[in-house]
């Protein structure tokens, strides 16, 4: 397996950006939602510690993934697959670039506006209400999207790997 993918299967690096930020994401949603459901304001604070820079390495390998596409080629489509759920597959493949970018937007103009950041890495001042300022309502609209689009991704990678039984999951995972 190189390190760029073949027509039959992702490669190396395309397979290590993809689950590593799976994972990264489970702790995002794990964090970003149990920040929002804290009232108590220091708990709330260690809890964004984590989550802004589980965010930001999110997006970096974002960024890297989006690179690497300008030098490696997608492998083919599965054969037998209807058109539609080829062309619903790649919305939802951009969706998740433009969701997770507009995720990063909202949370670093969240801090911009609101002033927390020095308080949440310093320790100084009173953290503030964040639902009075603006970047707050797209971040929490765009977390249940996110949440959305994940179950959708997931549920047809499952329902090719056990219904259709073609092994899509292979090719998206590391072989000698
Ligand atoms: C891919 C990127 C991101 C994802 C998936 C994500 C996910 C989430 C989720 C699920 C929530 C809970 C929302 C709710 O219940 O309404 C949340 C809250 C929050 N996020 Fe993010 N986030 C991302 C990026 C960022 C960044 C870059 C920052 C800051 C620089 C940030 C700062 C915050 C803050 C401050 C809250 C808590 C708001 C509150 O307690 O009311 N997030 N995030």
């Amino acid at each position: 397996m190189g390190l760029k993918s073949s027509s039959e299967r992702y490669g190396t690096v395309i397979v290590a950006i993809h689950w590593l930020t799976a994972l990264l994401m489970i702790g995002l949603f794990a964090t970003g939602f149990r920040a929002a459901n804290t009232i108590d304001p220091a708990a709330k604070v260690a809890i964004l510690r984590a989550h802004i820079p589980i965010a930001l390495a999110v997006i970096t390998l974002t960024v890297l993934r989006i690179g690497w596409w300008a030098v490696d080629r997608k492998p083919d489509p599965i054969a037998g697959s209807p058109r539609w759920q080829e062309q619903t597959a790649r919305a939802i493949h951009v969706l998740f670039y433009v969701v997770i970018i507009g995720m990063t937007a909202s949370g670093i103009g969240l801090m911009a506006l609101s002033g927390a950041a020095p308080m949440i890495f310093g320790g100084e001042g009173a953290l503030p209400d964040l639902w009075n300022y603006p970047p707050r309502v797209p971040h929490g609209l765009g977390a249940r999207l996110l949440l959305g689009l994940v179950a959708l991704h997931a549920s047809a990678a499952l329902y090719h790997q056990f219904v259709r039984r073609d092994h899509l999951l292979r090719r998206m995972w590391f072989s000698r």
